[in-house]
C-alpha cells in the first residue's frame, strides 16, 4: 500500500536522525521543508523531499496538500482517557466558589470517580472510552498513554487496565499503558495509606505485571495523597517488576517529589505548576522528561508550569493533555499547543517540539513516533489551508485539520 501527499506548503517536524528528544535552545528549531511531497508505503514514512525533485512514481494514490500544512501527529504522553461517568457538577461548585481540593475533601474529585468506574461494567467503560478515544485521533493524537487509578479496588484497577489495553489492540493508534493505583487513598482505606499501600504492593502490582496490563508505574505525590517516602516505597517495589515510573508530582506543592522521581530513573515527570530552584536542579544531568499539562492549568485556574524557566536551565519539555473528568475534561492537544504558547509563552516551535518528539520520549516511543523521519510510522496531520505553522496556536479556536493519517490510513 503506498500513498503520496503532494504540494505540501511546508512539511514539519523532519528529523534525518533518530533523535530521541530536543532540549534547551534546540527546542527553539523546528526543521521543515517547503513545497515537499511526503510518500507513505505499508504504514511507514518511506520518503520525503522538495517538489522540484519528486520522480515520476506510477500510479499510486495521491493527496493533493495545495495551500496545506503536514506535520507529526500529536503524542499525549498524559491521559486518564478510561473513565465512567463526569463530574460536570464538581465544575459547577468550582464556579460557585469550592476549591479543587475542597471538593476532594468532601468525598467528590478522584473518590467520586472511583465509585463511578466501580459500578460501571467493562464493556460500558470501554464504549465510554472507545467514544472519546476516537475523538481525539480525529483531533490529530497519533500516540497516547493511558493510566488507571479509578479503580482503586485491585478488581477495578485491572479493568481499567483490560480496557486501555483492548483499545490500543482495537485501534490503529498506539496506546501506551500506566498503573495509577497510588492516585487516591480509597474511602474503605481512610486514615490507613499503609494498608492501602500494601494491597498495591503485595497484590494490585503483582497481578498488574503478571497480566502485563502496564508499561509504565505513576503515584500522585502530593500534600493530602502520597508522600515522598510513600513515593520511594512504591516505585521500589515497582522496580521488581520491571515498571519505570511516570510520576503526578508539584501540581499543588514542591515536596521533594521530583528529585525523588529522578532518582528512581522516572520517564517522565508531570504537572511541575509549582517548581523551586532544587527541583529544576534535580532535573539537570537526568534523563527525565518534564512533562507540561496546560490545559489542567486552564480548567482549574491554577499556575501554568514555568515553561520558559525549564528550557532556559537547558532542559527538555513535553506538552500532554491530561484527559481526565475531574481537572481537565479535554483531550485536545491542538488546544494544548496554543494554550502553551498563549499562557506559559512558548514559541511555536517550542511547542510543536514539546507536543510531538518530545511527547514520544515521554512514552519510550522516539523510535517510532513524533518526527517526519524514514522508517518513522506515518501518523501525520494534513492542516486545512492555513498561512503558516504559527497560525495553528494562533487560531486557537478553530478547528485546522483537514486531515489525520494514521499507520497511513486516514482516520
Ligand atoms: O492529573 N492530579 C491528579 N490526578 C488528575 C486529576 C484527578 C481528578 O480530579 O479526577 C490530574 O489532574
Ligand atoms: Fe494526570
Amino acid at each position: 500500500m503506498k500513498l503520496l501527499l503532494t504540494n505540501i506548503k511546508e512539511l514539519l517536524q523532519i528529523r534525518e536522525d533518530r533523535l530521541e528528544k530536543v532540549s534547551g535552545k534546540a527546542m527553539s528549531e523546528l526543521p521543515t521543508l517547503k513545497d515537499a511531497w511526503l510518500l507513505i508505503e505499508d504504514g511507514r514514512i518511506a520518503d520525503f523531499g522538495k517538489m522540484t525533485d519528486l520522480k515520476p512514481l506510477g500510479s499510486i494514490e495521491t493527496i493533493d496538500c495545495t495551500g496545506k500544512l503536514v506535520l507529526p501527529a500529536w503524542c499525549d504522553s498524559h491521559t486518564h482517557l478510561v473513565y465512567a461517568g463526569n463530574r460536570e457538577q464538581e465544575f459547577v461548585d468550582r464556579i460557585n466558589g469550592l476549591s479543587y481540593q475542597e471538593i476532594a475533601e468532601k468525598g467528590g474529585g478522584i473518590l467520586n470517580s472511583a465509585k463511578k468506574l466501580q459500578n460501571t461494567s467493562e464493556e460500558e467503560l470501554y464504549r465510554q472510552s472507545a467514544e472519546r478515544l476516537e475523538e481525539v485521533m480525529k483531533l490529530g493524537t497519533g500516540a497516547i498513554e493511558i493510566k488507571s487509578g479509578y479503580g482503586l479496588t485491585t478488581e477495578a484497577e485491572l479493568k481499567m487496565l483490560r480496557v486501555a489495553k483492548k483499545l490500543g489492540e482495537n485501534y490503529p493508534i498506539t496506546v501506551k499503558t500506566t498503573f495509577l493505583g497510588a492516585h487516591a487513598v480509597p474511602s474503605e482505606y481512610k486514615g490507613n495509606k499503609d494498608g492501602y499501600l500494601d494491597l498495591i504492593c503485595n497484590e494490585m502490582l503483582p497481578k498488574v505485571a503478571s497480566e502485563k496490563l502496564a508499561d509504565y508505574v505513576d503515584i500522585f505525590c502530593e500534600e493530602g495523597y502520597f508522600s515522598v517516602a510513600d513515593t520511594d516505597r512504591l516505585l521500589s517495589e515497582a522496580k521488581k517488576y520491571n515498571l519505570i515510573p511516570k510520576i503526578h508530582v508539584n501540581q499543588f506543592n514542591a515536596i521533594g517529589g521530583i528529585a525523588m522521581g529522578v532518582q528512581h530513573k522516572a520517564l517522565s515527570v508531570d504537572h511541575l505548576e509549582v517548581l523551586t530552584e532544587a527541583d529544576i536542579q534535580a532535573l539537570q544531568n537526568s534523563q527525565t522528561m518534564p512533562v507540561a499539562l496546560p490545559s489542567c492549568s486552564y480548567f482549574l485556574s491554577i499556575p501554568y508550569t514555568p515553561g520558559r524557566e525549564l528550557i532556559s536551565a537547558g532542559l527538555p519539555l513535553a506538552l500532554a493533555t491530561d484527559y481526565n473528568p475531574g481537572s481537565t475534561p479535554s483531550g485536545n492537544m491542538n488546544f494544548v499547543v496554543a494554550t502553551a504558547c498563549i499562557k506559559m509563552k512558548l514559541t511555536p516551535e517550542e511547542a510543536i517540539n514539546a507536543a510531538t518528539i518530545n511527547g514520544a520520549y515521554a512514552m519510550g516511543l522516539s523510535a517510532t513516533h513524533g518526527s517526519i523521519t524514514k522508517g518513522k510510522k506515518a501518523n501525520v496531520i494534513i492542516t486545512k489551508p492555513i498561512p503558516s505553522y504559527g497560525y495553528l496556536p494562533y487560531a486557537f479556536g478553530s478547528n485546522l485539520i483537514d486531515t489525520v493519517l494514521i499507520n497511513g490510513e486516514k482516520v
